[in-house]
């Protein structure tokens, strides 16, 4: 059984406020051997067109004590970044070397519902499944994972996840940084909790089906907060929140800026210059730092609205990777403008499709979290670490719902996901416009859509921000509001391998926060 004693919470907490009054220079001077950031290693087709991913078991040391049982892909924890062009054809084969059954999804990428590896394509364990991709996207950070029903979150807190990134002729001219691992550095941000013995903590049970998975202990790239070398110019991060449920909001340790040069699906227009980067569970940004001065930085996330997402240590600036520009210079540079995103035309089609998420046990979780204290401990400044335990020990040890529960915890459209209803069919090649509410839950969800990258028409009746301006895969759903999308499927999906719309808080999809749907 899963149990963290209230000892190691209050320790841990005050390891942490410690830490966080010394500032970024003492931590590092403190932790004497601060873990170099993993870069993932770039993977291309051979010559025969073809890319090998195998999901394999792996054991790895996170953090002091025990070592943790991982999955990884082609590695013991997270996989390669997959590099694939615009134009190209290739064939991937993802073997399964795991215990349990798995598929592979390509998040983001735009192909027909037969190549989408979604929850109808299940790999059991020794054995293969090869997809045939035929890429015509624009240069993007997209992702892989699996997306088996009802075990994607499992999966994922294991270390199935790795990058994939399209490159074409249009995004080189930009002279953009580019140099792999030295100024265009891919950052795979996670949350995690450990149980004493040294294992990922995972428990799917009242906080879990409702909050989703609430970490203490966030890694980069699969280290605890990592230094990178990097070269002193100008840099680019790919970031990926590959979190199960967490958001952050990405700022530098010294208030420089971030420029967003990309969304999910590509290239925004043009630069948008922020402070801070609100970032959801599967969303990915690329960003720009100007690090020319060579002096080093942390990047941080600040507290972010939702309650649960505020406990300790995130209740307050927490320094996740230690950026040192100090190698040879860079090469690339910021352009001014970026790529030609299409207008909203003002004569939109009307709205084909309503989606709303729904929990139907939000009541239950959020009285019991009431209970404990949390709607007070995250208004508070400083938390009372009695109430941080008493919080900390319902996520832990809330009793773990049957399997029928889980699945009937939440749903769309009114009904928890089936693998064998259609829930809604979409015309082929078609302008739509969607509508997608949350109900009457306090949560923001971030919901994604497989076989298509789209346009946020409106958040909550606002246009988007900047930055969700592009191409876009995952749309965030504000608590009580509704976003509406415009999007077209090229490709067709049919029944036996249909394309899915679900909230990528993965313990929402699995536990019915997903529907099903066909393109003819
Ligand atoms: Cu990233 Cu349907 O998944
Ligand atoms: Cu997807
Ligand atoms: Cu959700």
């Amino acid at each position: 059984m899963v149990r963290l004693s209230r000892r190691t919470v209050m320790i841990g907490g005050a390891a942490v406020c410690a830490a966080a009054a010394l500032g970024p220079a003492r931590i590092r001077a403190q932790t004497a051997t601060q873990p170099s950031l993993p870069i993932p290693a770039e993977l291309r087709a051979d010559a025969r067109g073809t890319i090998v991913l195998k999901a394999q078991p792996g054991r790895m040391r996170f953090r002091a004590g025990p070592k943790t049982d991982t999955y990884g892909i082609n590695g013991p924890y997270l996989g390669p970044a997959v590099r694939l062009r615009r134009g190209q054809k290739v064939v991937i084969e993802v073997s399964n070397r795991v215990p349990q059954g798995i598929t592979m999804h390509w998040h983001g990428l735009i192909i027909p519902g037969a190549a989408d590896g979604g929850p109808h394509q299940g790999i059991p364990p020794r054995k293969r499944w090869w997809a045939e991709l035929s890429i015509d996207q624009p240069a993007a950070t997209l992702w892989f994972h699996p997306h088996l029903y009802p075990t994607t979150a499992e999966l994922v807190i294991k270390g199935l996840a790795g990058l994939m990134i399209i490159d074409d002729d249009e995004i080189e001219p930009l002279a953009l940084p580019s140099q792999w691992g030295i100024d265009d550095i891919p950052l795979i941000i996670q949350d995690r909790r450990f149980t004493p013995e040294g294992q990922f903590f995972e428990r799917f049970n009242i906080v879990a089906v409702t909050n989703g998975y609430v970490g203490d202990t966030v890694l980069v790239n699969g280290a605890h907060y990592p230094e990178a070398r990097t070269a002193r110019g100008w840099l680019r991060f790919r970031v990926l929140d590959g979190s199960n449920a967490r958001s952050y909001t990405l700022s530098a340790s010294d208030g420089r800026s971030l420029y967003i040069i990309a969304s999910d699906g590509g290239l925004l227009e043009g630069p948008v210059e922020l402070k801070q980067l609100l970032i959801h569970a599967g969303e990915r940004f690329e960003l720009l730092v100007d690090a020319r001065d060579g002096r080093a930085f942390d990047l941080i996330t600040l507290p972010v609205a939702q309650e649960i997402m505020r406990l300790p240590p995130f209740d307050r600036p927490l320094p996740i990777v230690r950026i040192r520009p100090e190698g040879a210079d860079g090469k690339g540079r910021l352009p001014d403008s970026l790529a030609t995103v299409p207008q909203l035309s003002n004569d939109l089609p009307a709205v084909s499709q309503q989606l709303i998420m729904n929990m139907f046990r939000d009541k239950e979780g959020m009285m019991a979290l009431n209970k404990a204290g949390l709607m007070a401990m995250a208004k508070s400044v400083k938390p009372d670490p009695v109430v941080v335990a008493r919080v900390v020990e319902l996520i832990v040890d809330a009793p773990a719902l049957s399997r029928s529960g889980q699945l009937s915890a939440n749903g769309v459209n009114g009904k928890p996901f089936s693998l064998v209803e259609k829930v809604f069919t979409a015309p082929r090649d078609k302008l739509l416009r969607w509508r997608i509410g949350e109900g009457s839950d306090r949560m923001l969800h971030p919901v994604h859509i497989h076989g298509c990258q789209f346009r946020i028409v409106s958040q909550d009746g606002h246009p988007p921000e900047a930055q969700r301006a592009g191409w876009k895969d995952v749309a965030p759903v504000s608590a009580g509001g509704t976003t509406e999308i415009l999007v077209r499927f090229p490709y067709s999906a049919s029944l036996d391998a249909p394309y899915m719309a679900h909230c990528h808080i993965l313990e929402h999809e699995d536990s019915g926060m997903m529907a099903q749907f066909t393109v003819t």
